[in-house]
């Protein structure tokens, strides 16, 4: 059985099937409906129901409130037509967003191997080509998995190989998968791309990237693609570890930095062991960037991408420094664990 959406600011309907979320309509159908997280924790796709019945699905009870349900809110996200359906949303308009539209593909891995002691690099060659913007994420079909995993692209745009970082989560059904049983020639079907995180290049002057974690992917895409468009401003990439072991593609890095005078890279390590002979930054990721900053991050547009704490941290220190929420894009590694939560969000913060 299928549905009609309706989109009512822009007067335009898209077919819906059975059990397909409205945003997957609306992303199929080139409709740029605010999305980040596409597991209904984050609330970024809450949209208005004016007509028609939905099925909240999985919607997250702290990202969709009893009462938001009984105003006819929904997480587009997760909700399923049961009815034809008329919707008020705010489509995204963005200057520098190419809306993209999603598509479906299978990627052969052509290379696995270990990055640091929890992260996996997956390199997959997909049966078509993706078109994303540099610091999009795909959705990954794990076998024997329900649902989908979402991880950000390392790439940049235009490479042949899609180039993933899995970090093992601890009883984590996908990720323990993707480490412990995919091996290369094995096929994953995924779909993408998805997300708002991605570079702006009009009008920028100074470019911030801060990553913790396996959040290297986006800000790794980011910065080779700025560095093959021959950005000329000041790009710094802030890469937070805990320790020496776990700092990935630091090499690849300091190459790039010497290659190009705009580029400074400034790793950091949380807890790496006194006298490890590590003579660079330590300490968290928000108070390098304090300090090597001076406090002031003004004309700045900073792009944080990692666990949401480490992001919390990074948007008070950016807005003490004087730099507007319109100049920060986040993209938060939001999992089930925080489904069991409130969203940890900055009180300064709107956006995610
Ligand atoms: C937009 C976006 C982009 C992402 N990009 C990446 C990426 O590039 N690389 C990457 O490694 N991950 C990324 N993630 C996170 C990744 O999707 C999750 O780690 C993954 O969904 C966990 O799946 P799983 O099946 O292994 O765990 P599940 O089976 O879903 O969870 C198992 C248990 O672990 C808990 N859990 C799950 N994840 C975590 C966690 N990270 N920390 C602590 N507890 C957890 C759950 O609450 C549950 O109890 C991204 C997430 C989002 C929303
Ligand atoms: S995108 Fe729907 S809740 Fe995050």
């Amino acid at each position: 059985m299928s549905f009609e959406i309706t989109i009512d600011s822009i007067g335009q309907s898209v077919p819906v099937r059975e059990g397909q979320t409205v945003l997957d309509a609306c992303l199929r159908a080139g409709i740029w409906l605010p999305h980040a997280c596409c597991h209904g924790l984050c609330a970024t796709c809450k949209v208005q129901v004016l007509e028609g019945e939905c099925d909240h699905g999985e919607a997250s009870p702290f990202a969709l409130m009893e009462f938001e349900r009984d105003e006819g809110k929904i997480l587009a996200c997760c909700a399923t037509a049961q009815s034809d359906l008329m919707i008020e949303a705010d489509v995204e308009e963005d200057p520098d967003a190419l809306y993209l539209p999603l598509d479906d593909f299978l990627g052969e891995v052509v290379e696995a191997r270990m990055l640091t002691p929890t992260v996996r690099g997956l390199w997959l060659r997909p049966d078509h080509a993706l078109q994303f913007q540099a610091g999009q994420y795909l959705m990954l079909q794990v076998p024997g998995v329900e649902g989908a995993r979402a991880f950000s692209i390392a790439s940049a745009p235009g490479e042949a190989l899609i180039e993933l970082h899995v970090r093992k989560v601890e009883g984590g059904a996908a990720t323990t998968w993707l480490h412990e049983q995919l091996k290369v020639g094995d096929r994953l079907a995924f779909s993408g791309p998805y997300g708002r995180f991605f570079v702006r290049k009009s009008g920028t002057k100074q470019a911030i990237l801060v990553a913790g974690g396996s959040g290297l992917s986006s800000p790794k895409s980011m910065l080779l693609d700025l560095l093959a468009e021959g950005a000329d401003y000041p790009i710094t990439l802030l890469q937070g570890a805990r320790n020496g072991q776990e700092l990935y593609f630091a090499e690849l890095f300091e190459q790039l930095a010497e290659k190009h005078a705009n580029f400074h890279y400034v790793p950091v390590l949380s807890a790496e062991a006194e006298g490890s002979g590590w003579t660079g930054a330590r300490g968290f990721v928000h108070e390098e960037m304090k300090r090597r900053f001076d406090n002031d991050f003004r004309g700045a547009k900073a792009y944080l991408c990692g666990p949401p704490p480490m992001i919390e941290a990074a948007i008070a220190t950016l807005m003490q420094g004087r730099l507007f929420e319109r100049d920060i894009y986040t993209e938060k590694f939001f999992t089930a664990a925080d489904a069991a939560a409130p969203a940890r969000r900055s009180p300064l913060f709107k956006a995610i």
